[in-house]
């Protein structure tokens, strides 16, 4: 393996600044999705195009055609998260660095370096011995609403045999994974209003209302310090995982401890307390306050009252759960626990419904063969915390969705410092290549 042009490329992609959720990021993302268009045109690939939108377009492609092989749908996304707070980066989130190993940048472990790493697992066959359509999206990150559309005006672009999606880690080092589930995600802004403007906090104060407390006993209430949250009927729907499953998960190298020492450096760990903590982390729904708004925040201070405040705030879904009733239930939520003097409303900025998926289908067996050879173990069955919000539209043709990927738990995917570990990479080719090339003698029905 030619490992330094390997680097030369994946710099090249990583340095893209592709941050979907930032509208100045526009021209970065049309120039990450060309990249990708590129790399596929160099594997050979007919028909590459940039569908949807200019600016986060769906990158499509459709492999050279080998005859009677199965067809295998491979689906990433070239966008990234922000890169801020950035001065806690050792060195600048797009300026790729080596370091131990350790390749550093924003989109590194996810995804660019995982949908690198499967198309240069493909180069790495010399000549494919399966059917590849691609699906690289760019808008993973701010709701999938690109893909969404153009699958729902053409859903046959999802046709094939299997589905693979390198999007996630081993659970440890040495252990690598498969994914039955990903939870989903219900993105909202919630906001309080309390007076027509903001008022003088000492000719006002004692007698008028203030959004920020509003908002704060609202949020309060939402979720109490034991863990539960106060959205009637949102528990309804969980399914608890079987004792059988809830058995495999005790065989997974996990350690509550490990998990709060190195992994959240906390000093303790928070929720239901009655739940371990993979299934808190697994199976069961959240609620997390990401940033709150409004009022006085600057330097120095001034005295006021504010009229307003805005929480951004987005519960995970587990199965069953569904998006669309999770959105009802949080807005009914929120006017129920809002006091008569104050006004709130509740805006949904994106979602995602969970994901489920059977392990039954043989590709999955193939993929397991593949990294044991490789890496000296096959796949355990895991779950996800994250959200790949198109993962239950992939799979609505009935082929199954393979969730797995070649990062590693301390990846630090949307933090500073985001890396990948080169061997992971290097072996992760290798993976791949070893898969597509089992996938390559699959009967296909
Ligand atoms: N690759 C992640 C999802 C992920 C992370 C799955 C870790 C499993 C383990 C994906 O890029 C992601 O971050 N998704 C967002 C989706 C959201 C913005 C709609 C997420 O989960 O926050
Ligand atoms: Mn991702
Ligand atoms: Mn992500």
């Amino acid at each position: 393996m030619d490992t330094d042009r390997l680097l030369r490329e994946l710099t090249e992609f990583l340095r893209i600044p592709s941050v979907s959720t930032l509208p100045a990021h526009g021209a970065d993302c049309r120039r990450a999705a060309e990249w990708v268009g590129k790399a596929l045109e160099r594997l050979g690939c007919r028909d590459v195009s940039f569908l949807g939108d200019d600016a986060h377009p769906v990158v499509w492609g459709v492999g050279p055609e080998v005859p009677g092989a199965p067809t295998l749908l491979i689906y990433g996304h070239y966008d990234v998260q922000p890169p801020d707070p950035l001065a806690e980066w050792t060195t600048p989130p797009f300026e790729p660095m080596v370091r131990d190993g350790r390749l550093y940048a924003r989109g590194a472990a996810d995804d660019k370096g995982q949908v690198f790493c499967l198309l240069k697992a493909i180069e790495a066959t010399g000549h494919p011995s399966v059917n590849f359509r691609f699906l690289i999206e760019g808008e993973e990150e701010f709701g999938s609403a690109v893909l969404f559309g153009l699958l729902d005006r053409e859903p046959e672009r999802t046709r094939a045999d299997a589905v693979l999606v390198a999007d996630m880690a081993y659970v440890a080092p040495g252990w690598p994974a498969v994914y039955t589930t990903l939870r989903g995600l219900c993105y909202a802004e919630i906001t309080v209003r309390t007076a027509k403007t903001d008022l003088h906090s000492g000719e006002f104060g004692g007698a008028a209302p203030n959004a920020h407390e509003e908002l704060a006993r609202l949020l309060g209430r939402l979720k109490t310090p034991d863990g539960t949250i106060h959205v009637p009927g949102l528990y309804a729907a969980v399914k608890r995982p079987s004792k059988a499953e809830l058995a495999t998960w005790k065989k997974l190298p996990f350690r509550e401890a490990d998990f709060l020492k190195r992994r959240v450096q906390a000093k303790a760990l928070t929720g239901l307390k009655r739940y371990s903590v993979l299934e808190r982390l697994w199976a069961l729904p959240t609620f997390e306050i990401h940033g709150i708004m409004g009022g006085f925040s600057g330097a120095g201070a001034k005295t006021v009252i504010p009229a307003e405040a805005t929480a951004k705030v987005s519960l995970r879904l587990v199965p069953n759960q569904k998006l669309k009733t999770v959105e009802r239930q949080l807005a009914a939520a929120v006017k129920r626990l809002t006091p008569k003097y104050v006004t709130a409303s509740v805006n949904f900025l994106h979602g995602a419904d969970p994901a489920q998926v059977r392990l039954t289908h043989p590709a999955f067996k193939l993929l397991d063969q593949a990294f044991r050879e490789v890496v000296g173990r096959g796949t355990v069955p895991a779950r996800a915390g994250g959200s790949i919000p198109i993962v239950p539209a992939l799979g609505k043709t009935g082929a199954p969705v393979m969730l797995t990927g070649i990062g590693l738990p301390d990846d630090r995917l949307h933090a500073p410092n985001e890396k990948l570990d080169l061997k992971q990479l290097w072996d992760g080719i290798e993976v791949f290549r070893r898969f597509y090339e089992l996938l390559g003698r699959m009967k296909t029905k």
